[in-house]
Parts: structure tokens; sequence; C-alpha cells
């Protein structure tokens, strides 16, 4: 095989932001706009995305647990995924649009926890040395209203979903002086907006950048 034969390596996508911010659909909108400009893409979420993946959700999202296990389990996930799928596409030239990543677990489990930077560092190290996607998309508002977005869904609160307002607070900041540190990568979306001016500001971030 030569070179040019090679399909170029697909781009990496992620979404983030505190418990109801408003992702899903708006990752909809997203894989709906790369589809039509023709690519290919594959649609996932952390933790979860493989079938142990997803069985360590269940137990990260309803165990009690010691907050470096937690932080351990999250970036156990986040191993087998990368092996089973999000490499493999990325190699063969097919996007991937993961909801959460790594800068989840620096805002919920080192901002939101209180996990020891060092240990995080050492974790993403270790897990992926040579990998951040390559356009983030921080939905950021503040947590009484994402709160309230999450109370109207009328569904049973996971063990995230069910921490208190400082909590999110912490959270919401660590994920800022994350994208303070990486403004290239992620961008901060205001999502305390109308569903469609979100969209169009996201529609026109990812021409800009992975489309361009
Ligand atoms: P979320 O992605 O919000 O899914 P849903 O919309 O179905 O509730 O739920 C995942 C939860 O896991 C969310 O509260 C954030 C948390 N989380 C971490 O604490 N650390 C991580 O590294 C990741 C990926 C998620």
């Amino acid at each position: 095989m030569t070179q040019h034969d090679r399909s170029p390596r697909g781009r990496f996508i992620t979404f983030e932001g505190i418990d109801g911010a408003g992702k899903s659909s708006q990752i909809a909108a997203t894989v709906a706009l790369l589809q039509a400009h023709g690519i290919d893409v594959d649609q996932s979420r952390e933790p979860g995305g493989t079938s142990l993946g997803e069985r360590l959700r269940a137990l990260l999202l309803h165990e009690a647990m010691h907050l470096e296990t937690e932080a351990m389990l999250m970036f156990a996930a986040r191993r087998e995924h990368l092996a089973a799928r999000i490499e493999p596409a990325l190699v063969a030239g097919r996007w991937v649009v993961c909801d959460r990543f790594s800068d989840a677990t620096f805002a919920y489990q080192v901002g939101g926890r209180g996990l020891a930077r060092e240990k995080f560092d050492a974790l993403e190290h270790w897990v992926h040395p040579d990998l951040q996607p390559d356009l983030t998309l921080l939905f950021d508002l503040p947590p009484e209203i994402a709160a309230a977005r999450v109370a109207a869904t009328g569904a049973d609160p996971d063990r995230f979903e069910r921490e208190q307002r400082d909590f999110f607070e912490r959270v919401r900041e660590a994920y800022l002086q994350r994208a303070r540190h990486a403004p290239h990568r992620i961008r901060v979306v205001d999502a305390n907006r109308a569903q469609d001016v979100i969209r169009a500001d996201i529609e026109r971030i990812v021409r800009e950048t992975v489309l361009a």
C-alpha cells in the first residue's frame, strides 16, 4: 500500500458540560451535519462505548465507591474504548463523535470530587499519552439552570445527578479552567440559549475548525 492509498486519519470530536447542559440533541445535529458532508461518523459515549465500558458505566453511575476507584474505572473504561473502538475508527478514516472524554474526568473527579491533579495527569498520560480530541465543544451554563433541566426530565437521578449545586459549581469551574489552557481545542458554547441558536453556533465552529 502506498502512502496515497491510505485513508486520512479521522477526526475526534467530543462534547462536554455539566449534567443538564443539553448536549444530546446537539450531538445528534452535529452527527447529521457531518454525515451530510459525506463523512463516516461513529457516535459514542463515556463512560461506555463498548460492552465492557457499558457495564463499568452501570457501576460508576449507581454504586458508591472511593473517588480514586471512580477515577481509575473511568480511565479503565476509556482504555477499552480507545483500543476497541476510537483508535480503529480514526485509523480507518472514520470520525468519532463522543459524549464526554477525559475533560469530564478532569472536571468531575478533580474539580468536583477533589482527586489529586497529579493522579489525573498520570492516568491520562498512561491511557492516552498522544491523543486529544481535535475539537471539544464545552456546553457552559449556570448549575441551577442545568439542575432544573435534569429535574424536568422526571428520570431517576444517578449518583452524579444527585450531587448538590456546589459540586456542579466546581465541575463547571474546572471545565472552564481546562478550556483556558487549551483554547484552540476546547470551544466554550453558551448553553443557556435557544436550541436553534446553539445549533447554529456549533455548526459555525465545526465549519471553521474540523471541516475547514
Ligand atoms: P451523561 O454523559 O451525562 O449521560 P446521561 O445524559 O445519560 O446522564 O452521564 C455520565 C455521568 O458520568 C455524568 O454525570 C458525568 C460523569 N462522568 C464523570 O464523572 N467522569 C468521567 O470521566 C465521565 C466520562 C463521566
